[in-house]
């Protein structure tokens, strides 16, 4: 198995992400929220770039869709839901279908389209996504959704700690890039205190700033669900590992 990473979603080219399994890690918050909403229930996920884009398709799907998303971390106006990990309550989400845009996070995924499969991860779930890639056997790109193209602290040791937990339980040949061993050296380096560099990173900071704060606490709960949200016909719905 070969492990790879891209720091952030402009770091991917089509190339880079054929025949691989997509891995998009956005901790704070795009990837948590969709771990979280699954676990709870919701019949599925569909990440689009712009507002009204979500909106022209929730109004073609009707029924049971919620709009969900974010602009400069708020809630979009008229929306049903914002980006907040605690906002995809079992009671909100079970048995709908979230239309979510958010910054960078939903771009991600229209960045790796063509990939062999795309999963979304993040620290909630870490453990079952490294349980399902290492069932698939395939290689891996992880994707960090960074930050306007820009590396993010937060993904990074995300995606560190997913190859540690890899490491942990694939007894086969696995060859990392540079970049996958920079990102489990970053994760070894903060393991003990992932709220702290939550809180501390620039994007974590800036959330506390807008009035999420308890986001990160949520975002920091590791292995919360054995859910993994997977890419089936544009939607990302739960399988479990
Ligand atoms: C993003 O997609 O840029 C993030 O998930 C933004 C956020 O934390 O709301």
């Amino acid at each position: 198995m070969t492990l790879d990473i891209a720091f952030s979603r402009r770091d991917v080219t089509r190339r880079s992400a054929s025949r691989r399994a997509a891995i998009v890690i956005d901790v704070i918050r795009a990837s948590t929220s969709i771990a979280v909403a699954l676990h709870n229930g919701c019949a599925g996920i569909i990440p689009v770039r712009a507002r009204d884009e979500a909106r022209t398709l929730a109004a073609t799907l009707g029924g049971s869709v919620l709009l969900a998303g974010e602009r400069r971390a708020a809630k979009i106006p008229g929306f049903d839901l914002g980006n907040s990990p605690g906002d995809f309550s079992r009671e909100r989400v079970a048995g709908k279908t979230v239309v979510l845009t958010t910054t960078n996070g939903t771009r991600a995924f229209q960045a790796v389209e063509g990939a062999r499969e795309v999963v979304a991860c993040a620290f909630v779930n870490v453990s079952a996504v490294a349980r399902w890639l290492v069932a698939a056997g395939l290689d891996a790109l992880i994707v960090c959704a960074g930050r306007r193209g820009q590396f993010c602290l937060g993904d990074a040791v995300g995606a560190g700690m997913l190859i540690d937990r890899l490491l942990r339980i694939f007894d086969g040949d696995v060859t990392l890039s540079d970049a996958a061993r920079a990102a489990r050296m970053l994760y070894t380096a903060q393991q003990d205190d992932l709220l702290g560099m939550l809180r501390d990173c620039e994007w974590g900071r800036s959330l506390a700033r807008e009035g999420f704060a308890a986001d990160l606490e949520i975002c920091a709960q590791v292995d919360f669900t054995g859910t993994v949200p997977v890419m089936r016909d544009g939607r990302l719905v739960a399988e479990e590992a």
